[in-house]
Parts: structure tokens; C-alpha cells; sequence
């Protein structure tokens, strides 16, 4: 399926990718859309947790931010569920978790944790929060950590879901923003192509020149 590519005023401007020059193709989601999506997915998020909050009244939800792809959306997000769920803003917490990868080229390499959680998990349930899941790779491997760091449950959102390239079981991706069944790379709303295009407020695709 392919998604319509709209006009930007940076429609065309070219930037470097790791050593290659690339253009910004068009605009696939504005702001409006992406609020409103963000709003939709709050509401399917709160539809899960209220009846958990209810049920017991010692359960925490931690939102765990993936710095710093995911910072926008954990924001508009979060504030959206309070919104939803006035009523347990002490028990809705954010933590935050920065990750970078290495090694072989533009596939997913190694994993290292640069900057841990700053509180324990144990025994809360934590939702993953992503700007975008490509190969699944990343997510897998947080999934698991939250496993192994002894969450309640474990559930993730991510802002996008790419399918063309995934590899990797994504257990639990409960909520999903936005598909992209092509394989596009995409910025903006927190995404970046080397720490570029975090800022703008839309999610724009990028091709080759
Ligand atoms: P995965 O481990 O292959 O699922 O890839 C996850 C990471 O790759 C994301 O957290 C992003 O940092 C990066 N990534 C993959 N596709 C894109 C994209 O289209 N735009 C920006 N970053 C991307
Ligand atoms: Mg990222």
C-alpha cells in the first residue's frame, strides 16, 4: 500500500544519512493526524489499564519512554491518559530507558543500555513506549528486559510500525499509531535520520537523491 506524500514546505531539501545524500519526499501524516491518532491510542491504552487500576488498587503503570525516538509521543500520550483517567494520576507513572545500537551497517547491531531506568520495576506493569518498531529487533530485546527486571506485565505502543522488515517476535505490541507496510524511512515527532529531524511536527519519508 502506498501512502500519500504530501506537501511540506522542506518538500525536496536534501540531507546526509551517513555519508549519503537524501531528500525529504513528502509529508505522510500532519500534526492533526498524528494528535488525533495519539488521542485514539490513549483511549485503547486506558481501555486496558482502568480495569486493572480498578481490580487492584496497588497496581503502577510505568510508561517507559525509549529515549529520545520516543519523547514527543510518551508526552502527548501520557497527557491524553490522564485526561482518560484522572482519577489514578498517582499510579501512572514514565521512566525512561536510552538504547543505541551498533555495528553491522543499517541492520539492527548490538544493543547497549546507555542510560538505565531510574526506578526498579519489579511488580509494576510497565508499558513500552517506541517511536517506531522496523525488524522488531529492539523491541524484542526490551521486552525481555523488562521480563528479566521483573514487571507485572508488560505491554508496548509504538508511534510506528514498519512491516516490511520484521525479524523478531514483538510480544505484547498492543498499540500501534501508525503502519507502514513499505519500506520507507521516515522523520519527524521524535524520529531522526542521524540526530536530524526530531523537531518537526509531522512525520515526513526520506529517499535517496
Ligand atoms: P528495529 O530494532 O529494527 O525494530 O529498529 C528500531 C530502531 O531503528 C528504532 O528505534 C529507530 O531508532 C531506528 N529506525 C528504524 N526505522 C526508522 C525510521 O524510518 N526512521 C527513524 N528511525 C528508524
Ligand atoms: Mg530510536
Amino acid at each position: 500500500m502506498d501512502i500519500a506524500r504530501r506537501e511540506t514546505d522542506i518538500l525536496g531539501e536534501t540531507l546526509i544519512v551517513k555519508g549519503k545524500l537524501k531528500k525529504v519526499a513528502g509529508v505522510l501524516w500532519t500534526e492533526a493526524e498524528i494528535k488525533r491518532r495519539t488521542e485514539e491510542v490513549a483511549q485503547e491504552i486506558a481501555d486496558v489499564y482502568e480495569p486493572i487500576f480498578k481490580k487492584d488498587k496497588d497496581a503502577i503503570l510505568v510508561l517507559c519512554c525509549i529515549l529520545h525516538g520516543a519523547m514527543f509521543f510518551t508526552v502527548d500520550l501520557v497527557r491524553q491518559m490522564h485526561k482518560l483517567l484522572p482519577s489514578y494520576w498517582k499510579r501512572i507513572r514514565i521512566d525512561s530507558l536510552a538504547i543505541s545500537s551498533y555495528g553491522r551497517g543499517t541492520k539492527s547491531g548490538k544493543l547497549k543500555i546507555e542510560k538505565d531506568f531510574k526506578n526498579p520495576i519489579e511488580d509494576f506493569h510497565v508499558l513500552i513506549v517506541e517511536d517506531i518498531i522496523d525488524t522488531g529487533y529492539t523491541y524484542s530485546y526490551l521486552n525481555q528486559l523488562c521480563e528479566y527486571k521483573g514487571a507485572k506485565s508488560r505491554r508496548g505502543v509504538t508511534l510506528v510500525g514498519k512491516g516490511a522488515r520484521r525479524e523478531h517476535d514483538v510480544v505484547n505490541l498492543s498499540f500501534i499509531g501508525f503502519k507502514i507496510e513499505e519500506d520507507v524511512f521516515v522523520i519527524g515527532w521524535g524520529l531522526d535520520a542521524d540526530e536530524q529531524g526530531r523537531q518537526l511536527p509531522f512525520i515526513a519519508a526520506i529517499e535517496d537523491v
